[in-house]
């Protein structure tokens, strides 16, 4: 066991923290502290199949604040995080407002852990919130009077639904779900979505780690699913892929001055990428 966690602190009452928990095992993957044996037991597990997940969690984080600066430098100014996570170095609103200061954020997130630590981490932000409801019922969230109140749905905004909807069933209809959600927002507005990659039998090697992935994960969380490039693209629907499309997420508008995924080998000439480097794809669609 890895000595990066410290004293996990807060956590509301009726939270069972004997039991895993994908936000706080995500923490742990970034090197956070809110989170628990449990929650670091099942990462050493998932370390055990793809050792690189903490760095690749790191390109994920990077690969998110690229996508911000990109979307405030285009001018967008509302930011809707769904999933948003546990604090972190970074996070949506701050990367937001020091692109475009005074841009306005709301986080959505079902975990009571993850609302108890952005409300304290937001508790004088004049610009941004938290809700906490399930991207499952789409309608709530956008009913909702805290979002009503933050973001003006006559401007465009950017939907971020990073590292959220792998954990949503097939029978969840994340295609659903997110044709709704994008369907609420208006012209010009983005969407930022990054998924668990499995390529199938053109990738015999990261279609494994994949799978042996995806049964740890289901059997310890009850959730998470490495899906096909055209899974994942079908829940762009309703938006137009910006350049480079749907990537690798390294690959995705690289900056030199960001976190550099190091999972590339060299052989002589020829470059082999890590097989967890396979396992995210991610990219930013844009409704007209
Ligand atoms: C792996 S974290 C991703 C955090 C952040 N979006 C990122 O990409 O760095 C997934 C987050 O999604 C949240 N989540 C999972 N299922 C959800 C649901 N049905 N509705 C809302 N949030 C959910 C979890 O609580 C967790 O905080």
């Amino acid at each position: 066991m890895r000595e990066r966690h410290g004293p996990a602190s807060k956590i509301p009452p009726g939270v069972d923290t004997s039991v895993p928990n994908i936000a706080r095992v995500y923490d742990y993957m970034l090197g956070g502290t809110i989170n628990f044996p449990a929650d670091r037991h099942l990462a050493e597990l998932a370390l055990q199949i793809a050792p690189d997940a903490p760095a690749m969690a790191q390109a994920h984080r990077a690969f998110l604040r690229r996508a911000v600066r990109h979307l405030a430098a285009a001018g967008i100014r509302q930011f809707l995080d769904i999933g948003s996570g546990l604090p972190t170095q970074g996070n949506t609103h701050e990367i937001a407002e020091t692109a475009a200061p005074g841009a306005r954020t709301v986080y959505v997130d079902i975990d009571p852990v993850v609302i108890l630590h952005t409300r304290e981490l937001l508790a004088s932000s004049p610009t941004a919130t938290i809700i906490q409801a399930d991207i499952r019922d789409p309608d709530h969230i956008l009913k909702h009077e805290h979002l009503r109140d933050h973001l003006d749905f006559s401007q465009p905004v950017a939907l971020l639904m990073c590292a959220i909807l792998h954990h949503l069933h097939d029978h969840e209809s994340p295609t659903e779900i997110s044709r709704h959600l994008v369907s609420a927002l208006p012209p010009g507005s983005h969407v930022v979505i990054s998924h668990f990659h499995n390529p199938g039998s053109s990738r015999p090697d990261v279609a494994l780690q994949a799978t042996e992935s995806e049964r740890l994960f289901n059997e310890k969380l009850g959730t998470g699913r490495w899906r096909s490039r055209d899974e994942i693209t079908s829940y762009f629907s309703g938006t137009d892929l910006v350049d480079p499309g749907l990537v690798y997420i390294p690959d995705w508008r690289p900056d030199p001055d960001e976190y550099q995924f190091r999972g590339t080998r060299y052989y002589g000439d020829y470059a082999y990428k890590s097989l967890t480097y396979h396992s995210w794809l991610g990219g930013v669609g844009r409704k007209d």
